[in-house]
This record gives structure tokens, C-alpha cells and sequence, in this order.
């Protein structure tokens, strides 16, 4: 569950929220619609923490994870590809460095083992061991081949980019995953792929897109932003 409490933000005279109150739960997926400008990436930057709206809160329930579709496309050049999706989740992301760290070691001490049976034990409760099998999966789903899996970010075309942040935002299962166009750049084979993944998908998903038939596959509400206000249609929406 995310929620926000009376989000109001403003660009000088110009009013994107005003006390906005909404909440997104369960298994849905919210597809949030709005004229070009309409404050669409704003209001999930604000979600995602990226924007400090000015004034209101957003809560998320303790414990859950969110994951969000990079927008920054040179973030993550210092790593090869399949890092880059492992690092979507960055606790487990966190605990394969520690455990690399303690293992490379030339004078491992007992507190050393100790410490290392103890984020090994981490580590398998978030299946780590099938993090990067997992994480090729998504990717050969998103059509980025393995030939391509251990190069740079640095190295692959800015399509391949796209596909890659968006195989990174998928990953580990998240509790609330925020994608903003998520299809642009994809052809409709991939597309489809996506569609797919997110009917399968069993948590929350907030998701601004364009692609009207995209939405209408894989939504459950939609949420309407004009004139400042969020007006949510469940179940029988029409365009
Ligand atoms: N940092 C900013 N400073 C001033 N105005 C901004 C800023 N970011 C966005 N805006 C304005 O806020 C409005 C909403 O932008 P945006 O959320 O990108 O719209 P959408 O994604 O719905 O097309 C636009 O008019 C945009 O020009
Ligand atoms: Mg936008």
C-alpha cells in the first residue's frame, strides 16, 4: 500500500496538486492518464521520493519494497547489464557485495565466518540464488540477448538501455513498482512480453503510459489528473 496525504505542489503560479489524497493498494494496477503537462512524471516523482511536493506526505506500508523505472540512462554505466538489474534490488544487491568482500579476504577471522553464515542466511531467505537466473530471464524476455548480459551499460545501444532499466525495475518481485512510459522504445513483440508479465504480476503497479491499449490490458483503475485533482475509475473505464 502507497498512499499520499493532501499533496499540494505548485511551479510558480501554476497549481499541479492541490491536496491530493489517494490510495493505491493490493493487486492492482493504476494507470494514470492526463494531458501532455498534465503533471503525470511529477506526481510519480513525488511517489517514488524524487520530488518534495510542497506540502503532504506519502506513506508507504512498512516493510514493503518499491522499485521505480530508471529515467537516468547513464546511472548504472559502470556496470555490466545483468548487475544492473540485480541492483534493482538494492538489499540484496547490498549483501552479495558484503559476502564478495568477506570471501575475497586473505585473513578471514572466525567473526568473518560468523558474519558470513549470517548474510548467507539473508541472502537465501531473498533467493539470492536465483537472483541472477532470474535477472537473465527477465532480460531475454525484454529481448536483450546473452551474448549482451556481461557487457557495460557503457557498451549496449540506448534501446537496449531502456530495456535493461526496465528488466531492473521488474526485479525481485518489488511490492510497488512505478513505471512512467514504460513502452516507449519497445516494439510490440515486447510489448506484449510486458503485458503478460504484469497480468501475471501480484503486487502493486502505478504506471503512466500513452498507450491507451496498453492500459486497457493491464490496468484495473485508472486515475485521471486534471485541474489538479486525481479521479479514480475502477472496473468499467472508457477513454
Ligand atoms: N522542476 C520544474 N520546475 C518548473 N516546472 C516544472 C518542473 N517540472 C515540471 N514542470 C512543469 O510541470 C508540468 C507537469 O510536468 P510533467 O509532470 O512532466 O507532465 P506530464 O508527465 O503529465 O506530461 C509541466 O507544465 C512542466 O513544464
Ligand atoms: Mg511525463
Amino acid at each position: 500500500m502507497i498512499e499520499t496525504q493532501n499533496i499540494s505542489l505548485q511551479y510558480g503560479k501554476r497549481i499541479l496538486f492541490d491536496e491530493v489524497n489517494i490510495k493505491f493498494t493490493g493487486d492492482n494496477c493504476y494507470g494514470i492518464i492526463g494531458a501532455n503537462g498534465a503533471g503525470k512524471s511529477t506526481f510519480l516523482k513525488i511517489l517514488s521520493g524524487e520530488i518534495d511536493p510542497n506540502s503532504g506526505l506519502v506513506n508507504i506500508e512498512p516493510g514493503k519494497r518499491m522499485a521505480v523505472l530508471s529515467q537516468n540512462h547513464y546511472e548504472f554505466d559502470e556496470f555490466n547489464v545483468l548487475d544492473t538489474v540485480i541492483k534493482g534490488h538494492s538489499v540484496l544487491w547490498k549483501i552479495m557485495k558484503e559476502k564478495d568482500a568477506i570471501y575475497a579476504k586473505e585473513d578471514f577471522s572466525e567473526a568473518d565466518g560468523l558474519k558470513a553464515s549470517e548474510l548467507e542466511g539473508e541472502f537465501a531467505e531473498m533467493d539470492g540464488w536465483n537472483a541472477e537466473s532470474d535477472a537473465a530471464a527477465l532480460l531475454s524476455g525484454l529481448g536483450i540477448v546473452e551474448a549482451d548480459h556481461y557487457r557495460s551499460m557503457t557498451e549496449i545501444s540506448g534501446n537496449q538501455k531502456v530495456r535493461v532499466l526496465l528488466a531492473q525495475a521488474l526485479f525481485g518481485n518489488p511490492d510497488i513498482l512505478i513505471l512512467d512510459e514504460p513502452t516507449n522504445d519497445l516494439d510490440v513483440k515486447t510489448i506484449s512480453w510486458l503485458e503478460d508479465f504484469l497480468l501475471d504480476f501480484r503486487n502493486t503497479v502505478i504506471v503512466v503510459s500513452h498507450d491507451r491499449h496498453f492500459l486497457d490490458t493491464v490496468c484495473t483503475n485508472i486515475v485521471d489528473i486534471d485541474f489538479s485533482k486525481l479521479t479514480t475509475f475502477s472496473g468499467n473505464y472508457s477513454f
